[in-house]
């Protein structure tokens, strides 16, 4: 007869080729922390529901003990024969203490089980994104907070737009994560139910207490539908889309480092500790973590295309497909946890140069909407004000000069509304200043926005 775990039906062995493809040992291995919990409080509730002596269950648990240990220290003996995660520990059990480890499984299956410790797996993942989020948040506050004074091009279409400051862009990508951190949280919360004693997926005809194992485990409650406990992994849909559209917004901050560190912009130098060089051109300082967080989303987003795909389709309840889940999942949370590090490191070490950033406003006509603001708060309606900014852009274009270079008599001949007051408005700290909205880049509005971040960034970790 064969050993399989489940052998009473079979006569041949898995064929070779059948059990290397159906292991997952390697990838679900470190869900052994979720796997030792989840049997640890399926035991004990059977035991308090006399489904099992207390004999049987202390033992069990000692066992259970034993083996997080022997994981612990490095010693354990994972063997791909024994499929996954699930099959190592409980046959480990069964030689370590005989008869009793072979009633851990009472009640339950691995298709409940799995769907346990991803939970319990990915809640855990999640606050710790969620941690690596605002490790980031507290980096970006503190520069922001040390670069109120540095004025900088805001860009749209990446042409210089308006003035703004360093710490306002900053703040943006504060705001970026912030989104990114709810939704990681929503997630977590609607992730937070327990499959365990869904079994198979009809139940068992055991008397189980699902509402005492789910809160052993932390969970808010068992899940209602044993079909849906055992089958469904939109919580890993949820949690990947998350990281995805946070890795796409990492990507993003990633693209402006690289640009910004470049010579055509100089708006930064990025720190020793976070560039290489290259092996052929020496005067080279390459921004390669950045580049690299910016390649990574690709990883992350194929993660979600990786999950979708595999659930679609999908009749209920458990498929074996849904083993393929943990890859995706596992990278996904790996490489943001990773360029988030890396990010925080790279940001938090980089030097901003407050002079080259002063000469790019210099060019670029940042102050024409000033030009077209002044004439339309004296009552000239904006799009004609519009049109005639834009006539002194291209008459300074055509002289080769600034527009506050451009002389009063230009101003003039452009419109009669205007007197030598223009030039006050054509500064760029001015031209700051008076965006002076909520949301604005006002000094008055960065501080506010820098001590609202500090304030809700204390709060947390009060919490
Ligand atoms: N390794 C499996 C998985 O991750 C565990 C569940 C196996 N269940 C089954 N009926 N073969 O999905």
């Amino acid at each position: 007869m064969s050993d399989k775990a489940w052998g009473g039906r079979f006569e041949k062995e898995l064929d070779a080729i059948a059990a290397r493809f159906s292991a997952s040992v390697d990838v679900d291995g470190r869900l052994w922390p979720q796997d030792i919990d989840g049997s640890i409080a399926h035991v004990r509730m059977l035991a308090d529901r006399k489904i099992l002596s207390s004999d049987d269950a202390n033992e069990i648990v000692a066992g259970l003990q034993t083996i997080r240990a022997s994981i612990e220290r490095g010693d354990f003996d994972w063997d791909e024969s024994k499929e996954d995660v699930h099959m190592n520990i409980e046959a480990a059990l069964i030689s370590a203490i005989g008869e009793a480890g072979g009633r851990l499984h009472t009640g339950r299956s691995r298709n409940d089980q799995v769907a346990t410790d991803m939970r319990l797996w990915t809640r855990q993942a999640c606050e710790s994104v969620v941690a690596d989020i605002d490790a980031l948040l507290e980096v970006l506050v503190d520069k922001a907070d040390g670069h109120v004074d540095f004025l900088m091009p805001g860009y749209t279409h990446l042409q210089r737009a308006q003035p703004v400051r360093l710490a306002h862009h900053l703040l943006a990508w504060a705001e970026m994560l912030e989104r990114d951190r709810g939704r990681l949280v929503d997630a977590a919360k609607r992730m937070n139910e327990s499959p365990l004693g869904s079994a198979a997926l009809a139940g068992t005809t055991f008397p189980l207490d699902r509402e005492a194992t789910a809160k052993a485990l932390g969970f808010n409650r068992p899940m209602r539908n044993s079909l849906d406990a055992v089958g469904s992994r939109d919580f890993l849909l949820e949690s990947v889309s998350a990281l995805a559209i946070c890795s796409v917004h990492l990507s993003r901050i990633a693209e402006e480092l690289v640009l910004w560190s470049s010579q055509e912009f100089a708006f930064m130098q990025m720190s020793d500790a976070f560039t290489t060089g290259s092996s052929i051109m020496p005067q080279k300082k390459n921004p390669d973590m950045p580049e690299l967080v910016r390649g990574k989303t690709g990883r992350v987003v194929g993660s979600l295309v990786n999950l979708l795909v595999m659930l679609k389709g999908l009749p209920l309840a458990y498929n074996r497909d849904l083993q393929e889940d943990k890859a995706p999942a596992f990278e996904a949370f790996d490489t943001v946890h990773d360029c988030l590090a890396v990010l925080s490191g790279a940001i938090a070490s980089a030097r901003f140069d407050k002079e080259r950033m002063a000469a790019a406003l210099q060019a670029g006509f940042l102050d024409a909407t000033e030009v077209a603001d002044w004439l339309a708060s004296r009552g000239v309606p904006f799009r004609d004000a519009h049109h005639v900014a834009g006539k002194l852009v291209h008459q300074a274009i055509q002289e080769g000069r600034t527009l506050s270079e451009l002389p009063l008599e230009a101003y003039e001949a452009a419109h009669d509304a205007f007197d030598d007051t223009i030039f006050l408005a054509l500064d760029m700290e001015t031209a700051v200043e008076r965006r002076d909205v909520v949301g604005g880049p006002s000094r008055a509005r960065v501080t506010d926005a820098i001590a609202e971040l500090r304030g809700r960034l204390q709060a947390r970790r009060d919490a």
